[in-house]
Formats: structure tokens, C-alpha cells, sequence
């Protein structure tokens, strides 16, 4: 009788453990930092598993570039007081600008400041907000986010967020989690390309045309992405074709507003992300140092807080499941600044989609 519990409890350790292992990073020593001849062989390693080609002359500065970014991550990972840790990863051989051009896409808005009608503090939220709010909530764990994708060296990211939040809206209005199509939104919307789109604006392709699975959903669809703006191959005579009935942006600059928008859906957010650290976040709780602008656009699937009491967002990121936790970060929550950890909580935007509150019951 004593027996299954125990082997449950054995299970849920081992698999707790292996989850944990999952998050491994590229090894980095003090040896490997010795010398000039030990830097380049880790350059070497790092350079196969990341499967990085550089030319010949592209090599020596990247090489430098490399060896400046291990030595600060190297150093970085030695501090005590810090909530977060760095790792090597298959950026690390960029300077933070060179990244930001090829990597992100935020463009900012023209309008910006406009504030809109909608209050998000005055909708019903899915999940009990208030005094009841749970401590914790992750739409991974309520069926409600695809799995991490890799926008490429396309700066595409507001597809990416626009895509997420409507994945997510629509998993909750349907209960079927859909993989839809950033290709889709990247060759289909005026809104932007690979050198940067205006996130709000980008929900208009979805209500006014709709978009579609992607290549790896099930079955194939839309061609599958391949971080080019390509012509538009939308069929919107064959189903299924996914539209939202509106957009919203969030209240701006109020984590408590962005808390009740992420009990009631995930949520596309811009943020600013211009540095090494947020480059090469590996795991922990993030607290900055952050960019000078918004240039990132991301989608906040939940929030928590560890057993310290550090209050976190979970952040879902399009740079490939090898970056960060997985594919996410988790960033400081509840901070003085109102705008939030590199201003996650300064433009919230939120997805509609009919009929509400038909499966409330659901999350309740
Ligand atoms: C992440 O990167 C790996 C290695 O380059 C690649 O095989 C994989 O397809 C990428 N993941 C996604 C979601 O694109
Ligand atoms: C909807 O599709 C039409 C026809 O392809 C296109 O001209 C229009 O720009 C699209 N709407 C949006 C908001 O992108």
C-alpha cells in the first residue's frame, strides 16, 4: 500500500530533475578563458554546435566580439547577488546592435499615446482577478500556447507577438490550440517585414482577412516559415481561416492591468531588449539591465513568483527553444517603475475574439 505513493513521489523527483537538466547551457570554464589559443577552441566547439559559418575575414572580428561576450558571461555568472543567469548561446558572437538589427522588429507606433476606450480593469477576466487572483498562472498548463518558435534573422518579431496572442485567444474561445501562420502575417500584412513591423497595427490583416495554420500544423498549410517576406499566399476560400473581431491596446504602464489581461488571455507586448544581458539571459528571474527603446515585441503567457518571493512575468520569446528557459524568460513583476521590467506592462495589446465567456466554466 505504501508502495505507489512513493514510486509517484521517485517519478515526479526524476522527472522534475530532468526538466532541470533540460536547461543545459554551453559549458564555460576559467580554462576556457586562459589563453588566447583556449579561447579560440571554444570558439571553435561553440561554432559547431551552433552551426555558425563565418568567412575567413568575417572570423577574426566575430572572434573578438566572441571572446568579449564569453569573458563578461564568464564573470557575469560568478556574482552572488544577481536573480538571473547568462549562457553562451548561438548569438554570442554578435555585438548587442549587430543582434538587435537582424533579430527583433518592434517598430514604435504612431499612435502611441492614443489611449483607448478599452479598460481592461473593467472586463470580466477568465481566470478570478482581485483579492482572489492566484498567486500564480501559466497558459502553458491550460492548453493555450504553441510551442517556441525561431523567428530567424528576419526582424519579424511583431508577427510573432500578433500571432501568439491570437494562438491564445483562440485556444481559449475554442479550446483547440491551433499553430497559425507568422509567414502568413509576415507576406499578407502592410504592417511590416523583415526590417521591423508595427505591432498593432498587424491585428487588422487578422480581423479584416483572417490567417491560417502554419506548415507544421496539423494538417500542412500555409508554406511553412522562412524568415523572407514572400509574396502573400492566402486562400481565404479554403478553411480554416482564423479571424479576431477586434484589438485592443491594455492600460498603459499598470502591472496590476497587465495581471488581470493575462488571466484573461496571453498577452502581445513590446519591450525594450537591447542588451548583452537580455541577449544572453539563460535562466533565473531577469531584473535588466534592459535597452534604451522599445524594439522587441514578445507575448506574456503568465506570471508567478518564486520561492523567495521574487515576482516574475513568463515570457514567451520567438529565438528558438535553445534560448533562455526553453524558449522563455521570466522577468521581474511588480517593480517602482510603472511601465514595468523593460516596459513590459507599457503597451499591452490585446486580441478580441467572439463569443465571450462561452467557455468560462472552463478555467473557473
Ligand atoms: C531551433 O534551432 C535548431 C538548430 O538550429 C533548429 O534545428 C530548430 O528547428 C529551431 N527551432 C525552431 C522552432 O525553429
Ligand atoms: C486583406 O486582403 C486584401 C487582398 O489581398 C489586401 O488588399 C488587404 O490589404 C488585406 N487587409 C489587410 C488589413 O492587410
Amino acid at each position: 500500500m505504501m508502495k505507489k505513493p512513493l514510486a509517484w513521489l521517485q517519478l515526479s523527483v526524476l522527472v522534475a530533475a530532468m526538466t532541470v537538466a533540460a536547461v543545459h547551457s554551453f559549458p564555460l570554464t576559467d580554462k576556457d578563458l586562459e589563453s588566447e589559443e583556449n579561447m579560440w577552441n571554444l570558439y571553435e566547439r561553440w561554432r559547431a554546435v551552433y552551426t555558425v559559418s563565418r568567412d575567413l575575414a568575417e572570423k577574426k572580428s566575430k572572434f573578438e566580439v566572441f571572446k568579449a561576450n564569453a569573458r563578461y558571461i564568464h564573470e557575469f555568472n560568478k556574482k552572488k547577488d544577481v536573480t538571473y543567469k547568462l549562457g553562451l548561446n548561438k548569438f554570442s558572437d554578435m555585438t548587442s546592435d549587430e543582434f538587435t538589427a537582424k533579430y527583433t522588429g518592434a517598430l514604435p507606433e504612431a499612435d502611441d499615446d492614443v489611449v483607448d476606450s478599452f479598460n481592461i480593469l473593467s472586463t470580466q477576466p477568465l481566470v478570478h482577478g482581485g483579492e482572489d487572483a492566484p498567486l500564480a498562472w501559466d497558459w502553458r498548463d491550460h492548453g493555450a500556447v504553441t510551442r517556441v518558435k525561431d523567428q530567424g534573422k528576419c526582424g519579424s518579431c511583431w508577427a510573432f507577438s500578433v500571432i501568439g496572442s491570437v494562438e491564445g485567444i483562440n485556444a481559449i474561445r475554442t479550446g483547440n490550440l491551433l499553430t497559425l501562420s507568422e509567414q502568413q502575417v509576415l507576406d499578407c500584412s502592410s504592417a511590416g517585414d523583415c526590417n521591423g513591423g508595427v505591432t498593432f497595427d498587424a491585428f487588422d490583416l487578422i480581423i479584416q482577412n483572417g490567417t491560417t495554420l502554419d506548415q507544421n500544423g496539423s494538417p500542412p498549410y500555409y508554406p511553412a516559415y522562412v524568415a523572407r517576406k514572400e509574396q502573400c499566399r492566402f486562400d481565404p476560400n479554403k478553411p480554416p481561416v482564423i479571424k479576431i473581431d477586434g484589438k485592443h491596446r491594455g492600460n498603459k504602464a499598470d502591472e496590476q492591468a497587465l495581471k488581470l489581461g493575462v488571466l484573461t488571455q496571453p498577452v502581445s507586448v513590446r519591450i525594450k531588449s537591447n542588451s548583452l544581458e537580455f541577449h544572453h539571459y539563460h535562466e533565473g528571474v531577469f531584473d535588466g539591465p534592459c535597452g534604451p527603446q522599445f524594439d522587441h515585441a514578445v507575448v506574456v503567457v503568465g506570471y508567478g513568483e518564486t520561492q523567495d518571493g521574487v515576482h516574475y512575468w513568463i515570457v514567451k520569446n520567438s529565438w528558438n527553444e535553445s534560448w533562455g528557459e526553453r524558449g522563455y524568460i521570466r522577468m521581474l513583476r511588480d517593480i517602482e517603475d510603472k511601465g514595468g521590467m523593460c516596459g513590459i506592462a507599457t503597451y499591452p495589446m490585446y486580441p478580441d475574439m467572439n463569443p465571450p465567456a462561452a467557455t468560462f466554466a472552463a478555467y473557473h
